[in-house]
């Protein structure tokens, strides 16, 4: 059992017949945030003391008087307005650690309350190239795959692609005007990206175009408004007015800026303008285009088969680089057959009504109904969630579904987990695990200099590029090079898609982060590189020493718990299972990173503190070699479940 848990069931009878709500009170026993304070603080003093109209420090010496721990802590301490400070026996440290230290799994033991959860990550929309803003999802949500099967629940990975949208009807209708055959032979996947950029830039084209007399009119008239104001008297009201009307000049300056960029785009090139003049219709045409897929049009349907094999060998190139694998990849098509029943349910069930030709579920709380079938007919990305719920929930049995999906997609998944519910889903657990963007210095999403959307594949490549520069450079300063040229590829790899990987897991999902490669490939600080120079520090102590790491195992173990450094290490290496339930209760992987990155601290000042070649005896010399290849196998367990590999030397 971990460590936490067993001094919480401690204190459960202690606090039994003070307070009611013991479980709350217990969830306030936590790791301390400082070491001076110990290793974990009981924080519950304050709130009972409240409850009991006492004090706190009071209700805490009395908690304290039943308490039984002796033979796990030292005598608990009563801190400040009333925080239980706990130490453990270091001598329970080592014995703890010496009973893991060859356990694969660190001393976590597998779940046993197992759940079946499909893990929905990725799902971009094919057909056009991965981009950078693919790689949140796919890299979080990877991770949380890999932590929930780590700590046994039954996990489908289900790469949910958009196979089915309006990009068809564009790359349709591209491939039968601007195909280039012999580029389509070259490469078909360069054709089907080129083709769908040029479509898009010439439908932006003809857009913008038509929308421009409109900005600039409302530019100018929002300029004349905020003139007319400033020349009133500025008080309260007329100060607020500026404000607002400050913040939609900025934003109609912005929207203009970008009509104008697509029609530099266009106007900058002869034959781009050419091709925009002689399909003035293509926005439209491509719609139509779309929906003629969906009515099953033969032509139609036979392109989207010769495209799909197409895009998917395009998605599997990258994943297979990031070393990722998907149980499922349906997409959208799959579910289309099964999108009319979906309506006719709801319908049935008196969820669903017709509200001016649509069909609509209405929701309390929400201004915008949830549209099922747009008037036209065409079913939505709605529609296809609905029956791919019913999917989930009837045919993987699925006790709980992650959404892995950017925050912008918030009101939709709200609205479709309120009407999944009411439809008979009320048993599954749903959630949106929301993220944010990838920003690029300028503070805005990351583009490239010409203002493209970066592309994942380059944006890789460029990781793997600077990567092998470090370790070129590592290696070169050795006396003795480690690597052959074929193993410092293999090498800048694993370090360029880690500081990717990490770069993205180590922020909190919510938030918004800058995309910085510097950053990223810093072999100090809270990096993926960092960590990997921790684990390739000890293969080398074994190198040097002329040990095998594998040597170690079949002995019996002592762990010598000597100093603080080696204190401190065992603790936080006791805290692997803590890390992970934490990570697990609200799918936060930047809770492991975090526990990587403090266990790489505490062994680097165990490095820097303690000498394995030159310790006392022999035993403590043992214990020390022990310590090391415990601390370099959790850095790669708890980096594998990220997605993230090591390398012995780098
Ligand atoms: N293809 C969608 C997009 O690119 C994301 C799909 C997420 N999953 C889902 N079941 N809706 O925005």
């Amino acid at each position: 059992m971990n460590l936490l848990t067993q001094i919480k069931q401690r204190f459960a009878p202690a606090l039994a017949g003070l307070a009611s709500d013991v479980p709350a009170l217990l969830d306030m026993i936590r790791p301390a945030q400082d070491a001076k304070f110990g290793d974990f603080q009981a924080n519950f003093a304050m709130p009972l003391a409240k409850q009991l109209g006492r004090s706190p420090r009071d209700v805490a010496a009395e908690v304290l008087t039943k308490l039984q721990i002796d033979d796990l802590c030292e005598s608990p301490e009563i801190a400040g307005p009333g925080f239980i400070n706990l130490r453990l026996r270091t001598e329970v440290l080592a014995e703890r650690l010496s009973r893991i230290a060859f356990d694969d799994r660190l001393g976590v033991p597998a779940t046993e309350a197992p759940r079946n959860v499909v893990v929905d990550f990725s799902s971009p929309n094919v057909a056009k190239p991965m981009h950078v803003g693919h790689l949140r999802s796919t890299v979080i949500g990877d991770s949380i795959v890999k932590t929930l099967r780590f700590a046994g629940h039954r996990v489908t990975s289900d790469n949910h692609i958009g196979d089915w949208g309006t990009q068809f009807g564009m790359i349709i209708y591209g491939y039968r005007h601007f195909r280039d055959e012999s580029s389509w032979r070259a490469s078909a996947v360069g054709e089907l990206a080129r083709l769908y950029k040029l479509v898009n830039q010439l439908s932006d084209y003809h857009a913008a175009k038509a929308l421009l007399p409109a900005l600039e009119k409302n530019l100018l008239e929002s300029r004349q408004k905020l003139q007319e104001i400033q020349q009133q008297p500025q008080d309260d009201r007329t100060k607020k007015l500026v404000s607002g009307m400050k913040k939609a000049l900025a934003a109609a300056e912005v929207e203009l800026q970008s009509a104008q960029d697509k029609l530099a785009k266009v106007e900058g090139s002869p034959a781009l303008l050419a091709a925009a003049a002689a399909h003035p219709e293509i926005a439209r045409r491509a719609r139509e285009e779309t929906a003629k897929l969906h009515a099953g049009d033969p032509e139609n349907t036979a392109l989207w088969t010769q495209f799909m094999p197409v895009c998917l060998a395009a998605l599997q190139q990258i994943y297979s680089r990031l070393n990722i694998h998907f149980d499922l990849t349906l997409g959208e098509s799959h579910f289309n057959p099964l999108l009319a029943g979906v309506v006719d349910s709801l319908q049935q069930q008196g969820l669903a009504t017709v509200s001016e030709g649509a069909m609509c579920v209405f929701l309390e709380g929400n201004a915008a109904p949830f549209i099922v079938r747009k008037t036209d007919g065409a079913y939505t990305y709605a529609t296809t969630d609905l029956a791919t719920i019913q999917y989930r929930r009837d045919t993987l049995q699925a006790d709980e579904v992650l959404y892995v999906v950017d925050s912008r997609q918030s009101e939709h998944f709200q609205q479709l987990f309120a009407t999944a519910r009411r439809w008979g889903c009320e048993q599954m657990s749903l959630r949106h695990v929301s993220f944010g963007t990838v920003m690029g210095s300028d503070g805005r999403p990351y583009k490239t200099r010409a203002g493209d959307t970066v592309g994942l594949e380059s944006l890789l490549d460029e990781a793997i590029l600077r990567a092998r520069r470090i370790v070129d450079e590592n290696d070169d300063r050795r006396e003795q090079p480690l690597l052959t040229a074929e193993e410092r590829s293999r090498v800048a790899e694993i370090v360029g898609l880690g500081a990717v990987k990490y770069a993205d897991l180590h922020h909190s999902r919510d938030s918004d982060y800058v995309f910085d490669y510097d950053k990223m490939l810093a072999t100090t600080g809270d990096t993926a590189t960092y960590m990997q120079y921790a684990y390739a520090r000890v293969c080398g102590i074994f190198r040097r020493m002329q040990i095998s790491r594998q040597s170690l195992q079949g002995q019996p173990v002592a762990i010598e718990l000597a100093t603080p450094e080696e204190r401190r290490l065992a603790l936080q290496l006791l805290m692997f299972g803590y890390a992970l339930d934490s990570v697990l209760s609200d799918y936060r992987p930047h809770l492991l990173t975090q526990w990587l990155f403090e266990t790489a601290n505490a062994f680097s000042q165990f490095f820097d503190r303690c000498s394995v070649q030159n310790a006392e005896t022999e035993s403590l010399q043992r214990s020390r070699l022990v310590l090391c290849d415990l601390m370099a196998r959790a850095i790669r367990t708890g980096l594998g479940l990220l997605g993230i590999d090591v390398a012995e030397v780098l």
